[in-house]
C-alpha cells in the first residue's frame, strides 16, 4: 500500500478559459501534485496543494546541470461526459526510464498513477470538451539539492501540473512546412535523445528559431554522425508512407519512444499495413518524392497527436508531400486515436483510464 495523498484545497479558484480561447500551455489549474525525495527517506509526503511557485535554492542542481526529466500526457472529456487519461501507465513507465538515464530515483508506478487520477479528479471541471482540446498533464522531476559539484543529487522534487490546451501548432491539422537541418543535430548515439529531458529541448531551440525565421514551422533533424538518416521532426516522432510502406526510425537510441508513435504503429499493424521501424536516409525520401512514391509524411506526439507534413525543404530542394494536403492514412490515424481518446470509438487496447 502506498502512502496516502494529503490534500489541501485552494481557497480561491481561477476563472476557466473558454474552449475556443485555448492555446498550448499558457493556463494552469488550481492545484498541483507534489512529492519530495531524500536519500535517507526515499519518496515521501505525496500531496495535492494549491498551484503556485516552487521554492528552490539558487544552488539547486537542476538550475546548473539540468538534472531533470518530464513527461506529457492528456486527459480528454468525452461526449459521455467521462474524463479519460490516455495511456497514463505507459507515460509513467517512460518517466522512470528517463529518470534512470539521468540518475534520478524512480517513482512508485502505483502511487504515481494514483496521484494522476486523484489530481485530475480534483480538477475535472478544468477538462475542456471540444474535440481538439484536452487537459495536458505535465509530470516533472527536478534535482533540488543545493550543491555545485557534478554528481547525482541527493534530493528531488516530483510535481505534476495541469494545463487546459487547444492545438499545439496554430496550423492545427493543416500540413506544416518543415526545414531539414544538417548544420545542427538534436541528439547523438549514446546521448540522451531517447529520453524526455529538458536539455534535448534546449538544444533544439537555435535551429528551430532559424527555421521559423525562414518561414518554416519546425525542423527535421538528421542523425548526428552522418547527417543522413532522419531522426525526429520538431518535438515529434516522424512517419512516412512510401510506395505503400510505412516507415519510422527505430526508437531507443537517439529517438524518443513516443506513446502516440506506439499507438499509431499498433493501429496500423492491426489494419494490415506494411510497417517498418528502420533507418531511412533523407536522400531516399527525396528520391521517392521525385519518383512520385512519397505518399504521406506526418509527425506523432502527445501535444499535436498527428501533424501532417506538407513540405520538406532540403538543400534548396522543395519536397512537396501529397500536393501539400493531408493524406488519407494521416487522417485515418488521427480519427482513430482521437476516437479512442474521446471515447467515441471502443478502447479495445485498454489504453484509457477513466478518472
Ligand atoms: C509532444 O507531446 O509532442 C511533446 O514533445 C511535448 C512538447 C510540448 C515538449
Amino acid at each position: 500500500m502506498s502512502e496516502p495523498i494529503r490534500i489541501s484545497r485552494a481557497s480561491v479558484k481561477k476563472p476557466k478559459p473558454k474552449d475556443r480561447e485555448l492555446s498550448f500551455g499558457t493556463v494552469f489549474t488550481d492545484h498541483m501534485f507534489v512529492m519530495d525525495f531524500q536519500e535517507e527517506k526515499g519518496w515521501y509526503d505525496p500531496r495535492i496543494e494549491p498551484y503556485g511557485p516552487l521554492s528552490l535554492d539558487p544552488a539547486a542542481a537542476v538550475l546548473h546541470y539540468a538534472q531533470a526529466v518530464f513527461d506529457g500526457l492528456k486527459a480528454f472529456r468525452g461526449n459521455d461526459g467521462k474524463v479519460r487519461l490516455f495511456r497514463p501507465q505507459k507515460h509513467l513507465d517512460r518517466i522512470n526510464i528517463s529518470a534512470k538515464r539521468l540518475c534520478i530515483p524512480p517513482l512508485d508506478p502505483e502511487l504515481a498513477l494514483k496521484a494522476l487520477v486523484t489530481l485530475v479528479g480534483i480538477e475535472k471541471d478544468w477538462v475542456p470538451s471540444t474535440v481538439g482540446t484536452s487537459l495536458y498533464v505535465r509530470p516533472t522531476i527536478i534535482a533540488n539539492e543545493a550543491f555545485l559539484g557534478v554528481r547525482p543529487a541527493k534530493s528531488y522534487l516530483y510535481y505534476v501540473i495541469l494545463s487546459p490546451v487547444g492545438a499545439y501548432y496554430p496550423e492545427g491539422m493543416n500540413p506544416v512546412k518543415i526545414l531539414v537541418v544538417d548544420q545542427f543535430v538534436r541528439a547523438v548515439e549514446g546521448g540522451v535523445g531517447g529520453v524526455k529531458t529538458g536539455a534535448n529541448y534546449a538544444a533544439s531551440l537555435y535551429a528551430s528559431e532559424d527555421a521559423k525565421h525562414e518561414g518554416f514551422t519546425q525542423v527535421l533533424w538528421l542523425d548526428g554522425r552522418e547527417r543522413k538518416y532522419i531522426d525526429e521532426v520538431g518535438t515529434m516522432n516522424i512517419m512516412l508512407k512510401i510506395d505503400g510502406e510505412v516507415i519510422t526510425p527505430p526508437a531507443g537510441g537517439t529517438i524518443l519512444a513516443g506513446v502516440t508513435r506506439d499507438s499509431a504503429l499498433a493501429l496500423m499493424r492491426e489494419w494490415g499495413l506494411r510497417v517498418s521501424e528502420r533507418q531511412i536516409a533523407i536522400d531516399e525520401v527525396a528520391a521517392a518524392a521525385r519518383r512520385g512514391t512519397l505518399e504521406e509524411v506526418w509527425g506523432t506526439g502527445t501535444a499535436a497527436v498527428i501533424s501532417p507534413v506538407g513540405e520538406l525543404a532540403y538543400k534548396g530542394e522543395r519536397i512537396v508531400v501529397n500536393g501539400g494536403k493531408i493524406g488519407a492514412l494521416t487522417k485515418k490515424l488521427y480519427d482513430a486515436i482521437v476516437g479512442i481518446q474521446y471515447g467515441t470509438a471502443p478502447d479495445t487496447h485498454g489504453w484509457t483510464v477513466v478518472v
